[in-house]
């Protein structure tokens, strides 16, 4: 499939990722950058245990970052005084070709990557380098390996944190087919009576458009299985369970989205999973108005729980308590209990975000990104709202003179929504990647039009 149209007669900016790891590296600890090389290997194929067959494989990322490379069993060097950047490929196995087909040659690996020199990997010879892991693939240079100094880690995090324009097209590209796919979700729901049709759906347009590989396992859910935050079962039949969760997002290059869209499977939205379904929007919303640089992440995300405490108590689900005490008693914490969003990017859980998962704040400990936003980092903006028996447990006994259980006893069914989009941070402000709809009606309409349109059951 060919690159979206800005990027085509480009190549992936690897040379540039590799200066601006050094530059980190130099600002961090210039003795140590100082003349420094670095070296990485990518990620091989490799057999199952007793079979014949290969592992699926996904690309080293800070390999990736370097090369732009997909090619299993290759390396980078990058030479910081000469500014070289060498990238190795495999030795060719004239036996596999057999198998495999022709390798592609070290003239169009030039031709096709922002490196300065292409050999193979028998050709590997250098003296002393920065790598992150010392792995079956390069034991043999063991001694000659610096590994995993936090240094150099930083560096390549920093940089990573960053995205550049051709960065920001492949992401937008991937948003791009996100979108189509969660469409194509919506409008199947006549056929789509177990979570798997749904996921079904969703991996063959992915698919057709040329997204082989998934973000992450799309999370599929229905009813009470949309309080699990990375269900992956999607096995279940729907049935009367209305409430659908879909949280999928198509990879590009290596390169991830990630959205989640809320619907009821026939349309018709129930009283309480609008009145959800409204609050998570509205939680959303609030944190779009805070978002641009400089803003501290923390602030949108407690921001997005004072807007559920306040809608909590609209809805009679907490008590009559001030916003402040049910805010300072941590009352909303297990209704939304994962951050307000990540960094994304080559990961989906993107690298720099510097979490502190032992933060003994119970509003914070979850949330993987603690630092300020700055421009052109790539983050999303999922706020949630749950309604978990096993996470809500302990809450019902130790804070139950907030929590009206006559009034929560009629949310349990929904399960959970979660509303979640891919954002650019801008020198302004913000800019979402992903256009699915997430307006109620709007949704409803999709379904509804499908519903007319009486697909073949071909279940
Ligand atoms: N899909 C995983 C997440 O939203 O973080
Ligand atoms: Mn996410
Ligand atoms: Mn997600």
């Amino acid at each position: 499939m060919s690159q979206p149209r800005a990027l085509i007669g480009k190549k992936y900016p690897a040379k540039q990722h590799a200066r601006n790891v050094y530059n980190h590296f130099k600002s961090k600890n210039a003795s140590k950058a100082q003349g420094s090389f670095f070296f990485i290997s990518g990620e091989n194929l490799e057999l199952y245990k007793y079979c014949d067959q290969t592992k699926p494989i996904r690309q080293n990322r800070y390999f990736y970052y370097l090369t732009g490379c997909e090619i299993p069993g290759s390396h980078v060097l990058y030479d910081t005084e000469k500014d070289e950047l060498t990238l190795y490929l495999p030795d060719v196995d004239k036996e596999d070709i057999m198998w495999s087909g022709l390798p592609l040659s070290k003239e169009a690996a030039l031709e096709k990557y922002d490196v300065d020199e292409v050999k193979y990997a028998a050709e590997i010879e250098f003296t002393k380098a920065f790598t992150t892991d010392i792995n079956q693939w390069n034991k043999k240079f063991e001694t000659s390996l610096i590994e995993s100094d936090s240094d150099f880690f930083y560096a390549l995090d920093e940089s990573r944190l960053i995205k550049d324009d051709y960065e920001i097209e492949l992401m937008r590209h991937a948003a791009k087919l996100t979108d189509n796919c969660h469409l194509a979700v919506m409008s199947a729901t006549p056929i789509e009576t177990n979570q798997t049709h749904i996921h079904a759906e969703f991996m063959y347009h992915a698919l057709r458009q040329g997204s082989k590989y998934q973000s992450y396992d799309p999370i599929c859910c229905s009813g009470e299985s949309c309080s699990t935050l990375h269900y992956v079962k999607n096995d279940e039949e729907i049935n009367d369970q209305r409430s659908i969760l879909i949280d999928a997002g198509c990879e590009w290059n290596c390169y991830a989205s990630d959205v989640t869209r809320c619907f009821p499977i026939n349309g018709d939205w129930t009283k309480e999973h609008l009145e959800i379904y409204n609050l998570v929007l509205k939680m959303q919303e609030e944190a779009y108005k805070l978002m641009k640089p400089g803003a501290k992440w923390e602030d949108l995300h407690l921001k997005a729980h004072r807007v559920l405490i306040e809608g909590f108590k609209e809805l009679g689900i907490f008590k009559d308590y001030p916003v402040e005490e049910l805010f300072e008693n941590k009352v909303s914490a297990r209704f939304f209990p994962h951050g307000l969003g990540h960094l994304l990017g080559l990961d989906t859980h993107d690298v720099g975000g510097y979490a502190n998962y032992s933060d003994p704040d119970p509003l914070l400990c979850y949330l993987r990104l603690r630092r300020p936003l700055e421009t052109n980092m790539v983050v999303t903006n999922e706020p949630g709202c749950y309604f978990s028996p096993f996470l809500l447990e302990d809450v019902l006994e130790e804070k139950s003179k907030y929590i009206n259980r006559e009034v929560l006893d009629k949310y349990w069914y929904i399960g959970g929504v979660r509303i979640e989009d891919d954002v650019l941070i801008t020198k302004d402000g913000y800019e979402i990647l992903n256009k699915i709809t997430k307006d109620p009606k709007e949704i409803s309409d999709i379904i509804k039009n499908s519903l007319n349109r009486k697909f073949h059951n071909i279940v």
